[in-house]
């Protein structure tokens, strides 16, 4: 298994994770708390897709006493969204309408640019007006969503991003992120870019919060860092909550744009998705009649994580269609094609909010 914010290959241990980043998992106590203020649970934390976390008990404590938080993700824009990309913003949006607070979304432009040979930034900018409509698509109100394309915002960045720097070494820097003598000084100066937006907050409100990041796993080494300059600069460590990799639509692996054809973008028509499906890893049997006598496997079917992840939201109609599977009573033909539709009913809604996102995208830059 490799995990790194580069790299993620290989069968994903999410316990193992904790234990090596030393994260802390996501607890039952943890849960209630956060249900004090949103009712429901969302699907995301009772399916233990978010499942570890630091701080976010700090940060409830510190909300419940009157300090608020502020929400921090990002996208590096390396080419289209898939729905894998969608999950964590998701349930960012969930905390971002039940707990009225600020969102500040990153676009690193600029991080893949460095770090992709290949990369141009005329390409990488439009990626980031490409990928910030997906986000916008999924709901985001422009009153407290601040979206930062980062070479066009690097002015309001440029400040902090030199205070966190000042303090990282670069042995620090070389064994959190595997820094070689060949990789080019731009990548070696830019985790300092992504802490930015942990404090930009302060300098743009003068309030000072913590912000709590929900993100994938892969991106903690940036977070170890900036935890640990955090007090010398007089804000407060930013928390972490930490989700899954949707899995992509071959054997085992995430979901990749590499990889496009076990990937579902945003942008595919009816019938690429369809093709998409209908090629997909399944726990199933090599013929019908043996999988009627002996069931199927979900727990290794890529589309069966589908349901689970996002599309069957009532915990009992999950569990029949697990029995089912497993007693071999549905076959992978028809879940194949509940899923496809379920896809194309999303993607279709998704794609119509897309393009209206075009005429209301200023609304959401930083600099508005
Ligand atoms: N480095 C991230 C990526 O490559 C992009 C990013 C920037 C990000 N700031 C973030 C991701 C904050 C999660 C949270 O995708």
């Amino acid at each position: 298994m490799v995990v790194t914010p580069w790299e993620v290959k290989g069968k994903v241990d999410y316990e193992r994770l904790i234990r090596e980043f030393g994260t802390q998992p996501i607890t039952n106590d943890l849960l209630k708390k956060i249900t004090n203020h949103t009712d429901q649970l969302h699907l995301q934390l009772q399916r233990k897709i978010f499942f570890s976390h630091r701080d976010l008990d700090t940060v409830l404590d510190l909300y419940d006493k009157g300090t608020k938080f502020v929400l921090y993700t990002g996208r590096g824009p390396s080419g289209p969204i898939h729905i894998g990309h969608l999950v964590p913003w998701i349930f960012t949006r969930h905390i971002q309408e039940k707990f009225n607070t600020r969102l500040y979304f990153q676009l690193t432009d600029d991080e893949k640019y460095l770090i992709d040979d290949d990369a141009n930034l005329k390409e990488t900018r439009l990626n980031a007006y490409e990928n910030a409509l997906d986000l916008i698509a999924l709901g985001f109100k422009p009153e407290n969503t601040f979206i930062i394309y980062d070479t066009e915002d690097i002015d309001l960045l440029y400040e902090t991003a030199l205070e966190v720097a000042k303090r990282i070494t670069y042995s620090t820097a070389r064994s959190t992120f595997g820094f070689q003598d060949s990789t080019n000084i731009g990548w070696v100066f830019w985790p300092a870019l992504q802490a930015a937006p942990c404090f930009i907050h302060k300098k743009l409100t003068g309030e000072n919060v913590p912000a709590l990041i929900p993100a994938a796993i892969d991106q903690d080494p940036y977070w170890r860092v900036t935890r640990d300059i955090a007090p010398k600069l007089g804000y407060y460590k930013p928390a972490q909550i930490h989700c899954r990799f949707l899995p992509g639509l071959a054997a085992g692996g995430k979901m990749s744009a590499s990889q496009p054809e076990t990937s579902i973008f945003t942008m595919d028509k009816p019938d690429v998705v369809k093709k998409k499906i209908w090629n997909a890893f399944t726990g199933g049997k090599g013929t019908a009649a043996e999988q009627r006598k002996l069931g199927a496997d979900p727990s290794v079917c890529s589309i069966y994580q589908y349901y689970y992840y996002l599309f069957e939201e009532s915990d009992i109609k999950l569990a029949e269609r697990e029995h089912k599977c497993r007693a071999g009573e549905m076959l992978c033909g028809e879940c194949k094609k509940d899923i496809a539709e379920k896809l194309n009913t999303f993607l279709a809604a998704h794609q119509e909010r897309r393009e209206k996102a075009k005429d209301v995208i200023d609304q959401y830059h930083i600099k508005r």
